[in-house]
């Protein structure tokens, strides 16, 4: 008989020290902090489900090469073993470091991107929309129809929208897309994954008009997963096979090496174009530094070789499926309205669902966070109309998003079930008197990615008002 539990598949060694604070505290600090999570102390918060990006906890084999990481300045030791380790992984024949998705997203784009031209994509993460946007260029989302009903249990919920991306494809004059890309799993949409299906169907598609196919893999692992475990082709396939297919129907990637890589700090740019491959780094060299090194220390690259070795261990991302399951279904049962199917990487939580008297400009999502922190001390993210909207600076309303979502992320390897089982009891209480949950109103805002440093206070009535001056 196989054993129902699923455990983590390592023990703890070296342990790091929670500290717990009052109610009381927490609404001071959550003041102090313009009611903008990012704003916290860190040490303020017990636990940190804000994001999975560069909080996970390296294993002893990752530790114990950063002891051994070459900090040669060229021709490092440790980026031999990192190239060959990624090319392993994705068949690319260009792979060049740099120091986190970000800087592969600005240095890709910069070679590529001219104004006026467009970028498609399922759905852009914030960062690499903004990048894009940065050089005037546009960046346009086909986000799958079946993504809209949050609470419907549909697979598959990462696909792009293929038809629309077809007609829109073919409206657009010849020379105007750049590039086309896809990102595994689809952060902005619930960390859904993309089918193998829609995966071939777009590099397929890009082929077709001569576009070069980049895919955004941070989360490469968890698409590789939910591929193995539910398309009946790959489940008697390694997952090592299942990434390298994924991989070889694109012509680059760029991995923010933070997620599933396992490591802290980190980012991966790769290509086949060997013209294209120069350019980069060339702007890398400007930017970044050596090719060989990319902005990271040689033991950050011998850490990440280590780390692409151990997340396609199918122990696991089978416990990290389990972890995930446990969080989502504790939160169905408490009356909690999640967005399904859940994530590997996170659950998220539909705030306009769970806070109906709170219209969108109220900032359902962003009210949702701060009430978490302040009921538990668990510190979350919106993905919403704080982070995708803006104030329209003559009447002083939102431009909303499409959804007001707060997302729990799960660190890799990181908290254990007794951590979850905090994180659900505080959402039961809040399910008790979310009626109370009071909306917030944007005072300052930044002109681009505003939800990292906007500051917010409690909504007054009317909530509309202009605009005091922006940072
Ligand atoms: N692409 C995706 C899909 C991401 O989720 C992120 C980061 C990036 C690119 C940028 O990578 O942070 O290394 O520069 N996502 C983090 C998150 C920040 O919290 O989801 P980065």
């Amino acid at each position: 008989m196989p054993f129902r539990t699923t455990i983590e598949p390592f023990r703890i060694k070296s342990v790091e020290a929670l500290k717990f604070t009052t109610r009381d505290e927490r609404k001071a600090r959550l003041a102090e902090a313009g009611f903008n999570v990012f704003q916290l102390h860190a040490d303020d918060v017990l636990i940190d489900l804000l994001t999975d990006s560069g909080t996970g906890a390296m294993s002893s084999s990752q530790w114990a090469a950063m002891i051994q990481g070459d900090e040669s300045y060229a021709g490092s030791r440790s980026f031999y073993r990192f190239r060959d380790v990624v090319a392993d992984l994705t068949g690319f024949a260009h792979i060049i470091p740099t120091h986190q998705g970000r800087a592969a997203e600005r240095i890709l784009f910069g070679c590529m991107v001219q104004k006026g031209q467009a970028v498609p994509n399922n759905a852009h993460f914030d960062t690499t929309r903004a990048n894009v946007e940065f050089l005037g260029a546009e960046a346009v989302d086909f986000v799958h129809p079946s993504a809209r009903a949050l609470s419907k249990e549909t697979p598959w919920k990462g696909d792009v929208d293929l038809p629309a991306l077809e007609a829109w494809l073919a409206a657009r004059k010849p020379g105007s897309v750049p590039l086309g890309m896809l990102t595994i799993t689809n952060n902005r949409t619930g960390g859904q994954p993309v089918s193998m299906q829609n995966l071939r169907a777009v590099s397929a598609l890009y082929r077709r008009y001569g576009i070069p196919f980049f895919l955004d893999a941070a989360r490469f692992a968890e698409n590789a997963w939910w591929i193995h475990r539910m398309d009946p082709e790959w489940q008697n396939r390694s997952l090592a096979d299942v990434a390298r297919a994924m991989f070889g129907l694109a012509d680059g990637c760029m991995i923010s090496a933070k997620k599933d890589g396992l490591v802290n700090i980190g980012g991966i740019l790769c290509c086949n174009d060997d013209k294209l491959a120069e350019r980069v780094r060339n702007l890398l060299i400007l930017t970044e530094g050596f090719p060989t090194y990319g902005g990271l220390a040689g033991r950050d690259l011998a850490a990440l070789a280590q780390g692409l070795r151990e997340v396609l261990d199918h122990d696991y991302l089978h416990y990290r499926e389990a972890s995930a399951h446990y969080l989502a279904a504790k939160l169905d049962a408490v009356g909690v309205p999640i967005v399904k199917p859940f994530a590997l990487h996170a659950v998220y939580v539909d705030a306009r669902a769970m806070l109906p008297h709170l219209s969108p400009q109220q900032l359902p999502g962003q009210a949702l966070a701060c009430a978490l922190y302040e009921q538990g001390g668990v510190r979350s993210v919106e993905i919403g109309t704080l982070m995708f909207g803006r104030t329209d600076p003559t009447t002083g309303r939102q431009t909303t998003a499409e959804h007001d979502l707060v997302r729990l992320c799960l660190p890799r390897r990181v908290y254990t079930q007794s951590h979850i089982d905090w994180v659900v009891e505080a959402f039961a209480e809040l399910m008790k008197r979310r009626d109370e949950i009071a909306g917030l109103e944007v005072v300052e805002e930044a002109p681009f990615l505003r939800a990292f440093t906007a500051k917010l206070r409690p909504a007054r009535k009317p909530a509309a008002r202009p605009l005091a001056a922006a940072t």
